[in-house]
């Protein structure tokens, strides 16, 4: 099933509660919400407090990007601040089995981004402990950076391995995702499609005409 979900760092700040209405209109599937910790990545996103006054406003599911070091110390913080989907990264720790879990037991969906500098065979153990793998298509850290063709390969590396174990996997992808780079990446197997400055936040159009105009495009293309 195609899915489409919203960057909530790159929405207006000023017109937050707008945009995030706007969102539920188009029938967005979910917010995604960056978090990183200026030493993973060399920036810093959306926080705590803004995710405290968040939850009560909307329903939309919450898919937790964390690009952190040390996961295990983030991982019930962001379950208690309402995460639907927690997604940590391999690069950052050897336990990730165990992190995993972690997750599990807060009764949330875990999943495990890759850089695009690490190889998708990295997760072949995990695929079946996992509810979604994210494939980064840039380097993480800033918005409106230029999409990596190389990564569609490991799009169909991991699709190829879900499908060998039988699993119904979700493949993300994030990072300049547009109408120019959905098509590739959906033959190749993926089929969440994080949404940024690329696409329903470009600026050039209203963001619930652009929301609804890119999800018709990624489930019909
Ligand atoms: C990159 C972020 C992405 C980004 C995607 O570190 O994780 O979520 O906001 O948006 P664009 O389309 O600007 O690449
Ligand atoms: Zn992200």
């Amino acid at each position: 099933m195609v899915k489409v979900s919203a960057s909530l760092d790159c929405a207006d700040y000023l017109r937050l509660e707008e945009e995030i209405k706007k969102l539920e209109r188009a029938k967005i599937d979910m917010l995604h919400i960056d978090i990183m910790d200026g030493v993973f990545v060399p920036n810093f996103a959306l926080g705590t407090n803004l995710l405290r006054k968040l939850r009560p406003a909307t329903s939309l599911t919450f898919d937790v990007h964390l690009m952190v070091q040390n996961p295990e110390t983030f991982i019930p913080l962001f379950a208690d601040l309402g995460a639907d989907i927690i997604t940590f990264h391999a690069e950052v720790s050897p336990r990730l089995h165990y992190l995993v879990d972690m997750i599990k037991k807060e009764g949330k969906k875990a999943g495990l981004a890759l850089n695009p500098s690490t190889p998708p065979e990295f997760l072949s153990y995990l695929l079946p402990y996992l509810d979604l793998v994210l494939l980064m298509t840039v380097d993480p850290g800033f918005v409106g950076q230029k999409f990596i063709p190389e990564v569609i390969y490991k799009v169909e590396k991991v699709r190829e391995m879900a499908e060998e174990k039988g699993l119904d996997l979700d493949i993300a992808v994030d990072g300049g995702i547009g109408e120019n780079t959905v098509p590739p990446l959906k033959r190749a197997g993926a089929n969440v499609f994080v949404a940024g400055t690329t696409s329903i936040f470009s600026g050039r159009e209203d963001v619930e005409k652009a929301a609804l105009e890119f999800k018709q495009f990624c489930e019909e293309c």
